[in-house]
């Protein structure tokens, strides 16, 4: 069979390495791909946005099965255009991935279907945002959200009403947010700490994934913007086995059935973004994705073939399909261009690959890389996801940093804490 990967970071790559290695599949595309993609597969000349242009390569090239990786394709209807030529796809339609796509969507859902949730009000316009900024019924620090797809960028925590009032404005009249900003969120902060917990569906069927941690703010100890995930870990220690059977009851199980109720059938993977609070887990947000660099640690530790799974999500077939897990702990530090979250550099030679290539517990994916000259050169914020297995999470994060180590650009930078949190609580937990 012959399958098209759609995207161009890491998550895309761990995609494309993980499809590589079925049997059932004979040659890979990938549109439009990076550097580390080609290696693997044939990368086309299509954006992500050209979702017909996908489509007409995919019936021309009788390719068996396309995967979508992020979301703009997805809200933009990618699945409703392969579905109505018959092209198997797989990737929620625009009407599922609504539940990313729209925060203001996503909380009213929520609350229709009584997910646990954080308090919010939409605003839908910045005298309204602005009133709720003086009013503050959440109290401070609060959240505001763009409404749009922002790139995991487009949350911030403002610490009082004048930062609170600064964002609003900054949400809704800059357009680094996205073009969605006529409506923002404003909700409630939740203290805590995150996972990242993510499903297989049919829109029947549901199939959990192992749990991940994901390092959203730029600097250690969590510190700075929100960036897209800067680093992520697998197993999430925090996420004990009663807090795993509550999710799936209160969260995962009522918005799979209530989005059916809703003619929203979800088949794809489902993301809950989850705050684990003292009053149990809630949702931060959902995305109709992989999360990337969640895929990165997921897909290094899954033992099954990927395509059966990803095959019986496009048919709606899930039912017979089962997961095997690696025992092992995986990490993956994200490295990244000077400047990021904001104004990167880019075009700078990346180096000590080479070292890294063959070794059977480390897998560098690329995320933004290019080929220029023969050399290969960094082409945007998130660079590389240096992604390591070991036989415990320590193990793990420090065959990842190990690694990490070896690679070389100017400007390079990366998190030290990756798996910090999970690997104390292990130590709490072994002295008790
Ligand atoms: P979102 O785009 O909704 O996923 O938010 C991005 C990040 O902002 C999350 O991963 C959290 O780190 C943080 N965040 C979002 N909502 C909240 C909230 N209600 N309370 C605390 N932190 C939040
Ligand atoms: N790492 C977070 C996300 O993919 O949204």
């Amino acid at each position: 069979m012959k399958v098209l990967v759609v995207g161009n970071g890491g998550r895309e790559h761990a995609l494309v390495w993980k499809i590589r290695q079925s049997p059932l599949v004979k040659e890979v595309y990938c549109a439009p791909g990076n550097a580390g993609i080609a290696q693997l597969a044939t990368c086309l000349p299509i954006e992500t946005s050209d979702i017909v242009e996908l489509a007409d390569f995919a019936q021309d090239a009788r390719v068996g099965l396309t995967v979508v990786g992020p979301e703009l394709p997805m809200v933009l209807g990618i699945a409703d255009e392969f579905s109505r030529r018959g092209l198997p796809i797989f990737s929620p339609t625009r009407g599922a991935a609504e539940i990313e796509g729209s925060k203001a969507f996503s909380r009213e859902f929520m609350s229709r279907h009584k997910v646990p949730s954080p308090r919010y009000e939409v605003c839908n316009s910045l005298d309204e945002a602005l009133a709720c900024c003086a009013r503050a019924p959440f109290g401070f620090p609060v959240v505001l959200k763009a409404d749009g797809l922002a790139g995991g960028k487009g949350a911030v925590v403002a610490k009082d009403q004048a930062e609170a009032e600064a964002t609003a404005r900054a949400l809704m009249t800059d357009k680094r947010f996205g073009s969605a900003t006529a409506k923002i969120v404003i909700e409630e902060f939740l203290p805590g700490e995150e996972v990242s917990f993510l499903v297989f569906s049919d829109g029947k069927t549901v199939l959990p994934m192992v749990s991940v941690q994901d390092h959203k703010r730029v600097g250690d100890g969590d510190t700075g913007p929100n960036t897209g995930g800067m680093g992520a870990v697998s197993p999430a220690t925090h996420l004990t086995l009663d807090a795993h059977k509550q999710v799936m009851a209160e969260v995962i199980l009522p918005t799979i059935a209530g989005l059916e109720k809703e003619g929203r059938r979800f088949q794809g993977v489902l993301y809950a973004g989850l705050m684990i609070t003292d009053k149990g887990p809630k949702v931060l947000e959902f995305n109709a994705r992989f999360g990337d660099p969640e895929a990165q640690v997921i897909l290094a530790r899954l033992k099954s073939d990927v395509v059966p799974v990803l095959q019986g999500v496009a048919a709606g077939q899930l039912k017979d399909v089962k997961l095997e897990w690696a025992k092992e702990a995986c990490a993956c530090v994200v490295v990244t261009a000077a400047g990021y979250p904001e104004a990167v550099q880019t075009g700078q030679e990346i180096r000590g690959l080479e070292d890294l290539a063959g070794q059977a517990d480390v897998a560098v994916f690329h995320a933004a890389t290019a080929l220029r000259d023969g050399k290969l050169v960094t082409v945007g914020g998130r660079v590389l996801g240096v992604t390591a297995l070991g036989a415990s999470l320590p193990a793990a994060v420090q065959r990842a940093y190990e690694a990490t180590a070896k690679v070389a650009f100017d400007g390079m930078t990366y998190r030290k804490d990756i798996g910090g949190r999970a690997i104390a609580r292990l130590g709490a937990a072994a002295a008790k």
